[in-house]
């Protein structure tokens, strides 16, 4: 297969990258004075400024052509139009059907789906209206007043990301819990306080067979039997959201009680199918529609804009040209919305597992790097944790700053002290200051010179930090669904340039199999030999810590 490096933009994005090296930032903005309005999309719910990049408009004409030349614009209608690009699993990627707002219709294999998305989505409404007004009853016929949705990874990432993040917008007329995580612990202290005549499961997972899941089920099922005595009651309190029918039903659940999924919708896409269902239920069906209508403007955006207007287009060119040819290994995620708490958990999922791969479609290995780790935190506590990291460190991490012109919950003087730093901190990972600079405001202040002379050093910020800043009006519904599909096409973009396969996860299925058979040894209290020495020097100090 061709390698992206023989590939004209390419090579002309090597020697422009060794020249950008040189370029500061700060330098760039003087000699510039158009530079944001230059380097900025404004759209309805965000305004996107990468101007805070190591960039001048030859490099963005550059990473433009490398798009045109990795026939982004054919792959995207590639997408839309059900083919199965998912290539190592022979399917389809269209969970951008799952929020087609339009009336154009979108097939598969000849079909339109669009009337089973919208049969599914009837079905949440019915099923998400019966539980918030209380028509849908326990075993002991009370109203539903908590709902517990156990799942993992895609299951769970993004519905709880946006039940954090839309909050205000609940009218709490029913508690939403979530458990993710096999360890007891977190599923024990989710329903102590809880009534399990009043307590509803989602059990959510595409395949209906991962560990975790089905531990975290059956533990709130046994849960629920001993409360009620009866097994019949598993019907009142128990819904899943899968793929997999079959397995859903031999588990315990009532056919009527599955919602279905595709295999055309990846995990860590699927809010928008009855994924979402969590969503439904604490914020209505109304908002959740907002939700998706969100993410089809964003996807109509992506469709329509020309790619040097295109913000998905745009950040994933600044993802590759920041990690491919400036060299960055990382990237942060800082929102400072508190809303946005679970955002880099959410997008940590939704890049690393989508695109950290090593081999092209083909199956070559790929000779250039890929995608950065993504790991983030909300701003401000991050700035009293590791943005001296950011400022100062010689790793340069490019980070995305997403904040709010106007906070839903506002609080007098605490959005402007937020603003301040939000705007403060992508100008100082930019600016930088020197040390001519630190030595006249260590002078200015009076320090003597063997001071100076000892302290000017630790001072220099170099700057030349790139960010880009994601400037919502304010969290909604709707924008988060706008903000959510803006990362989902970066993403998508990304793969296309790398030729990487974005759909798959491959490299989640070692660790799971040698679980299995770990657990198996566990459960015998016996260590295979074939075992390296460290695993089985591990185990058995596990197993007999656990003896005595
Ligand atoms: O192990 C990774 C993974 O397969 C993710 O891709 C997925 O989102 C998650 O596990 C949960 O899978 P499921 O919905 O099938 O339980």
């Amino acid at each position: 297969m061709q390698s992206r490096t023989s590939l004209s933009s390419w090579q002309n994005l090597v020697n422009a990258g060794k020249h950008m090296k040189t370029q500061h930032m700060s330098e760039l903005f003087k000699e510039n004075p158009q530079r944001f309005e230059q380097f900025s999309i404004k759209l309805e719910p965000f305004l996107l400024d990468y101007s805070k990049n190591i960039i001048s408009q030859q490099t963005m004409t550059e990473l433009i052509n490398l798009a045109k030349e990795c026939q982004v614009e054919s792959w995207r209608e590639k997408m839309f139009a059900g083919e199965r690009i998912n290539a190592t699993e022979n399917r389809a990627v269209l969970h951008v059907a799952l929020r087609n707002r339009s009336q154009k219709p979108i097939s598969l294999d000849g079909e339109n789906i669009s009337d089973d998305v919208q049969k599914a989505l009837n079905k949440m409404k019915d099923f998400s209206d019966k539980v918030r007004q209380g028509h849908w009853k326990g075993y002991s016929g009370k109203r539903i007043t908590d709902v517990v949705s156990i799942g993992v990874g895609g299951s769970n990432l993004g519905p709880q990301m946006v039940t954090e993040a839309l909050k205000p917008y609940s009218d709490n007329s029913i508690n939403v819990h979530y458990v993710s995580n096999v360890d007891g612990t977190q599923i024990a202290n989710t329903l102590r306080p809880l009534n399990p005549e009043k307590t509803l499961f989602i059990v959510s997972s595409k395949t209906f067979t991962t560990t975790e899941t089905m531990t975290n089920a059956k533990t709130a099922m046994r849960w629920l039997v001993a409360s009620s005595f009866d097994e019949s009651a598993i019907a009142k309190h128990f819904v899943a959201v899968s793929s997999n029918n079959q397995n859903a039903t031999e588990f315990g659940i009532a056919q009527e009680n599955i919602f279905d999924m595709w295999d055309w919708v990846g995990g860590r896409f699927s809010l928008w199918s009855a994924i979402g269902l969590p969503i439904a239920i604490d914020l209505g069906f109304e908002q959740f529609i907002e939700l998706l209508e969100g993410a089809h403007e964003i996807d109509n955006h992506f469709c329509e804009a020309p790619l040097e207007q295109n913000a998905p287009v745009i950040l994933a060119l600044l993802s590759i040209w920041n990690c491919t040819f400036l060299g960055a290994q990382s990237q942060a995620i800082l929102p400072y919305d508190q809303s946005l708490h679970m955002l880099s958990a959410y997008l940590q999922q939704a890049e690393m597992e989508s695109n950290g791969k090593s081999v092209n479609w083909q199956g070559e290995s790929i000779d250039y790097p890929t995608v950065p780790s993504i790991w983030g935190e909300l701003g401000i506590n991050g700035q009293h944790a590791f943005y001296q990291y950011l400022h100062q460190s010689n790793n340069i991490v490019p980070a995305d700053f997403i904040g709010s012109v106007e906070s839903v919950t506002p609080v007098k003087g605490h959005h402007e002290t937020l603003m301040a730093n939000f705007f403060a901190q992508t100008q100082a990972l930019m600016q930088g200051v020197d040390e001519a600079q630190v030595r006249e405001d260590l002078k200015a202040k009076g320090r003597t010179a063997e001071y100076i002379d000892k302290v000017a050093p630790h001072k220099v910020h170099k700057g030349n930090r790139p960010t880009n800043t994601i400037l919502m009006k304010r969290i909604s519904p709707r924008s988060i669904g706008s903000l959510i599909a803006l990362y989902e096409h970066k993403i998508f973009t990304q793969g296309i340039i790398l030729q990487i396969c974005s759909f798959d996860q491959w490299g989640v299925e070692l660790g799971k199999g040698l679980a299995n058979n770990i657990q198996a040894q566990l459960a015998q209290n016996t260590i295979s030999a074939e075992h390296d020495s460290s695993t089985q020097g591990l185990m058995q100090f596990y197993q007999s810590g656990k003896k005595s």
